[in-house]
């Protein structure tokens, strides 16, 4: 080791390496063939945008923009933030390039808050996610909805619930935030320390706050659907009518206001009973009407999620679910012990009939080669020593039988690419 200190990774930051990144390549896959049928295509963004995309977007009250942004001023003086969350830059790209409608976007993306890290909350965290903008239909929200139900559903978890709650429009949802006020001015020394002080600026945060004493409170009073306008009200009976014929279970949760100020009528959270309460939260989204305009589009509804990578990980251990790479393992592991490179030209046949191949480097010994080869997770070992080699033949050792060395053979060297293949297919 040098004396020189090493770095490490940031506080709240994770590296994610073999074998955890197979889990990974599973989960991203296993979304975009989600993504894929229900007719969404990838969109990528910049991970930093000027800082007014976030502070316009999710709100400048909201606790992320107020406390978690990473903002930095660049070397030409400009604002930026590295993105809290995924919603806000595809909104930005939508009205820079204004795609036809509907648009549908799906994305995988990492995301930075300067949040106290534990286990579930990290400064940085990923989100596989969709947006639709482009309609109002209550049977988009069903869809966004459903595509997220039925990829965990898919993944095998089941101690998940789906909490819906609708926030009404801007209007509906301000006469009742008037309502709101009125109830809480009349409680206010009964309400949590925190809340005691902020509850004026952002009165619907009261709602969401888990301490006792404010869920007294706001019990209480008045919630917002019982406050719905007409359209609102209906549109919200059409998600819920929609989500029962296609069986999609869900409780109402009308305490359910999410943490940025975009959203609109339907609003949702998939929480895991598997997980701890206070991160239990493992996707969450909802209808954003006004976003667009916000950042200055036209008038222009939307709707979308984001469910967190690392919480589904966290959920598919806590219910004892293997998640394994969609890819598979190593195939065949190549140890060449001739002295004459019989390795490079094998492995690229291999790997050009589409056989995941590896193999030793540095001319080390028989004995080392194979102790990497048992190590790879590989099924079949091939050897090429000098007997194979003055011959032009290949050893082909099992590595998953009991015992290895009994189950193998010698095949011509032009023969291996296809018994390979064909040994492959049995399992
Ligand atoms: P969000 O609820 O803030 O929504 O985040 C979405 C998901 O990301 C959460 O449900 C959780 O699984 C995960 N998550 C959030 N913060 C952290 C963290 N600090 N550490 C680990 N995981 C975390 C949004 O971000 C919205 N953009 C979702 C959306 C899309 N709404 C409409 N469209």
């Amino acid at each position: 080791m040098s004396d020189v200190t090493a770095f490490h990774a940031p506080i709240g930051t994770h590296d994610v390496l073999s074998p955890q990144s197979g889990r990974w390549e599973y989960l991203i896959a296993t979304f975009a063939g989600f993504a894929h049928r229900y007719g969404f295509a990838l969109a990528i963004t910049p991970v930093f945008e000027e800082v007014g995309v976030f502070h316009r977007g999710i709100g400048e009250q909201s606790d992320v923009a107020r406390k978690e942004m990473y903002v930095f001023t660049d070397r030409g003086e400009r604002t930026y933030a590295l993105r809290p969350e995924g919603t806000a830059p595809i909104v930005r790209a939508f009205i820079q390039h204004q795609p036809t409608t509907p648009f549908k976007a799906w994305y995988f993306t990492p995301a930075f808050r300067y949040e106290r890290p534990q286990a579930g909350r990290y400064r940085e965290h990923h989100q596989l996610g969709v947006e639709v903008l482009g309609t109002d239909d209550p049977s988009l929200d069903v869809e966004v909805v459903t595509l997220a139900y039925r990829f965990y559903q898919a993944l095998g978890l089941r101690q998940f619930r789906l909490q819906l709650n609708s926030m009404g429009h801007l209007e509906c949802r301000a006469a009742y935030v008037e309502l709101l006020l009125e109830h809480l001015a009349a409680h206010e020394s009964e309400l949590c320390d925190e809340h005691q002080k902020t509850w004026r600026e952002n009165p619907l945060r009261v709602l969401d706050c888990k301490n006792p004493a404010c869920v007294a409170v706001t019990e209480k009073g008045p919630m917002l659907l019982d406050h719905l306008c007409e359209d609102c009200a209906a549109h919200f009976a059409s998600v819920r009518s929609r989500l029962a014929v296609l069986d999609v279970t869900y409780e109402i949760n009308p305490r359910l206001v999410r943490g940025f100020d975009y959203y609109a009528r339907t609003t949702f959270e998939f929480v895991s009973d598997a997980l701890e309460s206070a991160q239990n939260a493992i996707g969450g989204g909802g209808r954003y009407d006004r976003l667009v305009e916000q950042l200055g589009g036209k008038p222009t509804s939307g709707i979308g999620f984001g469910s967190g990578v690392e919480r589904l990980l966290l959920a598919l251990d806590a219910e004892g679910i293997p998640a394994k790479s969609p890819f598979g393992e190593m195939d065949v592991f190549v140890v060449d012990t001739t002295g004459e490179d019989v390795a490079t030209p094998l492995c690229d046949q291999l790997r050009a009939a589409g056989i995941a191949t590896d193999r030793a480097y540095d001319a080390r010994s028989m004995k080392a080669q194979m102790k990497v080869a048992d190590k790879s997770g590989a099924r079949f070992a091939l050897l090429v020593g000098p007997e194979e080699y003055a011959l032009g033949e290949v050893t082909i050792r099992d590595l998953r039988s009991a015992d290895h060395s009994q189950v193998q053979r010698r095949v011509a060297l032009t023969e291996v690419v296809a018994t390979i293949a064909q040994l492959r297919q049995v399992k």
